[in-house]
């Protein structure tokens, strides 16, 4: 018997937005099983806890059967070995992405070489969008609803209400 194709998506997701959910659902086709995992950064200041990004990430994919959503702490190919995952999976927007994708994916393999980065090219429509994006715009009362689901323009609006 073979075993399951796990993959990993890890990021930041601070906030999800359509670029990543994009990622999501195509990764959601591709493997048996994808676990969307949220890095515990303590070293970085974020306008969401890890706990409402997981409530967040699980809310806009309930649609999704084959998804797990997760937060890790540490190096990625760790989480990936306790989790009997051997892919990772990121999405590449640009030119600009590749460089620090593709060190990230080098390194990753320096230190598990079992484990697989794969890329997946952002949708054309998501090529601009980032979380960084989003709440820049947000921040100053603008509109976000054509970048993020209905649940996170809300959170934002919220979090950021003067
Ligand atoms: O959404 P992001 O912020 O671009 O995601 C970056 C992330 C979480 C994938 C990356 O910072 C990461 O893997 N951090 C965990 C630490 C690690 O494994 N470092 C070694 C690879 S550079």
């Amino acid at each position: 018997m073979t075993s399951p194709l796990i993959a990993i998506y890890p990021g930041s997701f601070d906030p999800i937005t359509f670029g990543h959910l994009d990622i999501i659902e195509r990764s959601c086709h591709m493997f048996e099983k994808l676990t969307v995992a949220v890095l515990k950064n303590p070293n970085k200041t974020a306008l969401f806890t890890v706990q409402e990004r997981i409530e967040q990430i699980t809310a806009v994919t309930r649609h999704i059967t084959n998804i797990e959503v997760d937060f890790f702490t540490g190096l990625t190919v760790e989480y990936a070995q306790q989790k009997g995952a051997k892919i990772l999976v990121r999405g590449l927007r640009a030119v600009s992405d590749f460089e620090m994708e593709l060190q990230m994916a080098h390194t990753n393999k320096t230190l598990n070489q079992t484990i697989e980065t794969i890329f997946l090219a952002t949708s054309n429509e998501h090529s601009f969008l980032s979380s960084s994006v989003v709440k820049a715009i947000a921040q100053f009362g603008g509109q976000v609803d054509h970048l993020v689901p209905v649940e996170i323009a809300v959170a934002l609006r919220d979090r950021l209400k003067p």
